[in-house]
C-alpha cells in the first residue's frame, strides 16, 4: 500500500463539520422539503439506486447476481444468527441507505458486500483498472497499518463491532495473522441478524471465532476480556449518545493497554469537504445520523470514556482512523 498517504498525528481537538453538513441551511431545508414529498423521494432514490448498481456492475461488482446468491445461502442461517433477548435500540430502526427497514432486512444484508466494494473503488476512482478486490484490500491495509503502532504486544482477543457481513472482520483476521498476531481470535458483533447470517456464509472456512448478535453499546460480553476492538464504518450510523455509549462499553471490554480503533469518513478530508453541497446533502438524506457523526467530538468522547494516547491517522484520502489505548 501507499504509506505516504498516511498522516499520523496526536489528536488535539474536534474537527469542523464539512460545510454542507448543516440541515438548518436554506439548501438543507429545501432538500428536506423536497424529500418530504414521498413519491418524489421514492423516485429520486430509485434513480440513484439504479445508477449505483449500474456503476458497480460496470466496475466488475456482480451486484444483482451476488445478492441472489447470498440470499439463497444465508436464509438457513437466520435463526442461528438471532439472539431473542437482544434489545434493538429505537434509533436502529431508522431508514438507512434508502432501505425502509434499515439494516434489518435481507436486501441490505445481501447488498452490503457489494456496497463496501463500491466504497473502496470510490477511494481510488481515477484508477479505472483497479479491481474491487484490490481496492478493498488496499483500503483495509491502510486501516490496519494505522492501528499497528498502537499494538505493543501480540493480540489475542479481538472484537469487530458493527461487523456487518464480515468484510472487515475477515480482512482484519488475515492481517493479524500476517503481522505477528497469529494467535489472535477474532469475533464479530452486529445488531442485524440478516447481516450476521450473510457473514456466516462468507466465513465458510470458520475463520472467525464467533459472530455475536448484539448491540455494540450493551454487548453482554465479559469485562476486561479483549485486547483490540475495531469499529469499521460504524460511528456514522450512530446518534451521538449511542457513539458515546459504545465507547464506554469498549472501555469496559478492553483489558488495560487494550486498543480501540474507530474507522470512518474523515471530516478533514479535502474530497469530503469539497463535495458539491446539493449532492452531499442528498447523500446525507440516506444516512440519518451522519450530521451527528460530523458534529461529535470523538477524540473528546474517547478521553471521557477512559482512553489515552489518542492518534488520528488518515488511512486514505477519504477515511481516518482514531486509535486509542485503554488506560
Ligand atoms: C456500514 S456498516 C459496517 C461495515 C463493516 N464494519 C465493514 O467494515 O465493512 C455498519 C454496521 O453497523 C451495524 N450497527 C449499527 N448500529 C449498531 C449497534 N448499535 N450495535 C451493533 N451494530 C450496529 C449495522 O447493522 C451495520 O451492519
Amino acid at each position: 500500500m501507499n504509506t505516504s498517504a498516511i498522516h499520523s498525528s496526536p489528536v488535539i481537538g474536534p474537527s469542523t463539520p464539512p460545510p454542507w453538513v448543516d440541515a438548518r441551511t436554506p439548501l438543507g431545508r429545501l432538500i428536506a422539503g423536497v424529500l418530504a414529498v414521498e413519491p418524489v423521494r421514492q423516485l429520486l432514490f430509485l434513480q440513484a439506486r439504479r445508477m449505483m448498481i449500474r456503476t458497480a456492475e460496470g466496475r466488475g461488482i456482480p451486484w444483482r447476481q451476488r445478492r441472489e446468491q447470498l440470499r439463497q445461502q444465508a436464509e438457513p442461517w437466520l435463526a442461528s444468527s438471532t439472539e431473542a433477548a437482544v434489545v434493538v435500540p429505537p434509533y436502529y430502526r431508522a431508514r438507512f441507505h434508502a432501505y425502509a427497514e434499515g439494516n434489518l432486512c435481507w436486501e441490505a444484508a445481501c447488498e452490503a458486500e457489494q456496497a463496501t466494494d463500491s466504497v473502496a473503488l470510490r477511494v481510488w476512482k481515477e484508477e479505472k483498472q483497479l479491481s474491487p478486490e484490490a481496492a478493498q484490500q488496499r483500503m483495509r491495509e491502510g486501516i490496519y497499518a494505522a492501528i499497528e503502532p498502537s499494538l505493543s504486544a501480540p493480540v489475542r482477543d479481538v472484537l469487530d463491532i458493527g461487523c456487518s457481513v464480515g468484510v472487515g472482520t475477515l480482512a482484519l483476521a488475515d492481517w493479524l495473522e500476517q503481522h505477528g498476531h497469529s494467535d489472535a481470535r477474532v469475533s464479530g458483533l452486529d445488531l442485524s441478524p440478516q447481516m450476521l447470517a450473510v457473514a456466516r456464509v462468507r466465513d465458510a472456512g470458520g475463520r472467525i471465532k464467533a459472530w455475536h448478535h448484539g448491540a455494540a453499546e450493551a454487548t453482554g460480553l465479559p469485562a476486561a476480556s479483549l485486547d483490540l476492538i475495531t469499529a469499521q464504518f460504524l460511528c456514522h450510523e450512530l446518534p451521538g449518545d449511542a457513539s458515546r455509549a459504545v465507547l464506554r462499553e469498549a472501555a469496559r471490554l478492553l483489558r488495560p493497554g487494550g486498543v480501540l480503533a474507530l474507522v470512518d469518513q474523515d471530516p478533514e478530508a479535502a474530497v469530503i469537504r469539497a463535495m458539491p453541497p446539493a449532492l452531499a446533502t442528498l447523500l446525507k438524506a440516506t444516512e440519518p445520523y451522519l450530521e451527528d457523526y460530523f458534529r461529535l467530538d470523538l477524540p473528546a468522547a474517547l478521553a471521557d470514556a477512559g482512553f489515552t494516547a489518542i492518534r488520528r491517522v488518515a488511512s486514505d484520502h477519504r477515511h481516518r482512523v482514531l486509535v486509542a489505548t485503554r488506560a
